[in-house]
């Protein structure tokens, strides 16, 4: 393996420096899943780039050299070295928390202004700003499911009025945590039933009165900011709900595209559908054509991708920022209608090994698009 200083030899042409953003971390050098870490080094060196991981504390803009990690193969440990400043920086900090650190966000920010360095995603979204910047325009509000912030009981019962089935979500929640639902079965002795996603399964409470409802939601929800949607009636396979998660990113010209289509399949009983929570991975061509036969299925896979754009596309507006690449959970129901969940600036790693491979091509691709664009910004980044 080439040693990461060689690399940049001043008598070759200079070859695209990608840095990996993150943070340090008191035990082990930086935070981060380091097996995708790993997998972009790799993918970045196949692209002829060269790629570190920093974190915010060692990326110092003002010097010539970073002192960044790389990946060993041979002994597969992360060695320390240094490394010319990055023309792109991909932004990886893995927790909201540290992205929302005083000393994270000047780094972020300065990132954004500096002249050449090319930053692409900023930041986590949060779902009620994901609402709000779908909600503006008039493409992408059919996807959503109608949203409000849950802050007071008569916010709840105004949406309970309108829909008798509602999921509450943490505004900065992910993989399910902090999720509850709720029926409103009118003609039941306990006509409120909630149901709580706990580790693995789902706890029921039922109550007879909206105040008692309130009070357990206050309970469980402790302190947290909320929203409360519309439930949507998601397909179901073998009497397990599924949705879809799409991967969307910008490709070699830098435009939107979808990179690949999964499905997840809520465990028997779960009210979400990720995969530590027994939910498994699922092909969506198989199940959409189960629900709807094979001309149907091919419909509304078409459909969900040219959701998935115009969706990625008003993301990247409302969020004011140049954005490379989203995942983004979607429901189709038995109408065959598409709905928005969320989207996450940060996307895991995908298990289906087509798109995986696919994500970390894109990832460079893009990149390298960003460096043929002469200014920042007609780079969009
Ligand atoms: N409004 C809704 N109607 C029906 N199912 C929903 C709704 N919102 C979320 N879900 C289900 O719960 C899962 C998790 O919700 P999501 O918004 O993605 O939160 P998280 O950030 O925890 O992943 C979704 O993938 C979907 O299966
Ligand atoms: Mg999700």
């Amino acid at each position: 393996m080439e040693h990461p200083i060689l690399e940049n030899n001043r008598s070759q042409p200079k070859r695209p420096v990608l840095a990996i953003l993150t943070v340090d971390d008191e035990l082990q050098l930086f935070r981060g899943n380091r097996s995708n870490f790993a997998d972009i080094l790799r993918a970045g060196h196949e692209h002829g780039f060269t790629v570190y991981v920093v974190t915010v504390k060692h990326l110092k803009l003002l010097k010539s050299k970073v002192t960044g990690f790389t990946f060993i193969e041979e002994s597969q440990s992360w060695q320390k070295g240094l490394f010319p400043l990055p023309d792109i920086v991909y932004n990886r900090v893995p927790m909201r928390e540290d992205e929302l650190q005083p000393h994270v966000k000047r780094k972020i920010n300065a990132l954004l202004k500096h002249p050449t360095i090319r930053i692409f995603n900023p930041a986590f979204f949060n779902k009620w700003s994901l609402f709000e910047w779908l909600n503006m325009s008039k493409s992408t509000r059919p996807y959503i499911p109608a949203t409000r912030k849950l802050v007071t009981q008569n916010s709840l019962r105004l949406l309970l009025k309108r829909h008798l089935f509602l999921y509450l979500k943490p505004v900065s929640g992910k993989a399910g945590k902090g999720i509850m639902a709720i029926r409103l079965q009118p003609e039941k002795q306990m006509p409120y039933r909630l149901r709580m996603q706990e580790k693995r399964r789902s706890l029921n409470y039922n109550c007879a009165t909206i105040s008692k409802l309130w009070a357990k939601i206050r309970k469980e929800s402790s302190g947290e900011a909320y929203i409360a949607q519309q439930g949507i009636e998601l397909l179901k396979h073998q009497d397990r709900q599924f949705d879809l998660r799409v991967l969307v990113q910008k490709n070699q010209r830098g435009q939107w595209d979808v990179t690949g289509i999964g499905a997840r399949m809520a465990g028997s009983s779960s009210i979400t559908t990720h995969v530590p929570r027994g939910g498994s991975i699922e092909d969506p061509d198989r199940l959409l054509q189960y629900s709807f036969g094979q001309e149907q299925a091919r419909k509304v896979m078409i459909k969900v991708k040219s959701a998935a754009i115009l969706i990625a596309r008003q993301i990247e507006r409302g969020s004011g920022h140049s954005l490379g690449e989203m995942s983004m959970d979607l429901g189709v129901d038995k109408h065959g209608s598409i709905w928005f969940f969320e989207a996450n600036s940060k996307p895991m790693k995908f298990d289906e090994p087509h798109i995986r491979k696919k994500s970390l091509e894109r990832l460079f691709q893009y990149s390298q698009y960003l460096l043929t664009k002469k200014t920042k910004r007609a780079g969009g980044a």
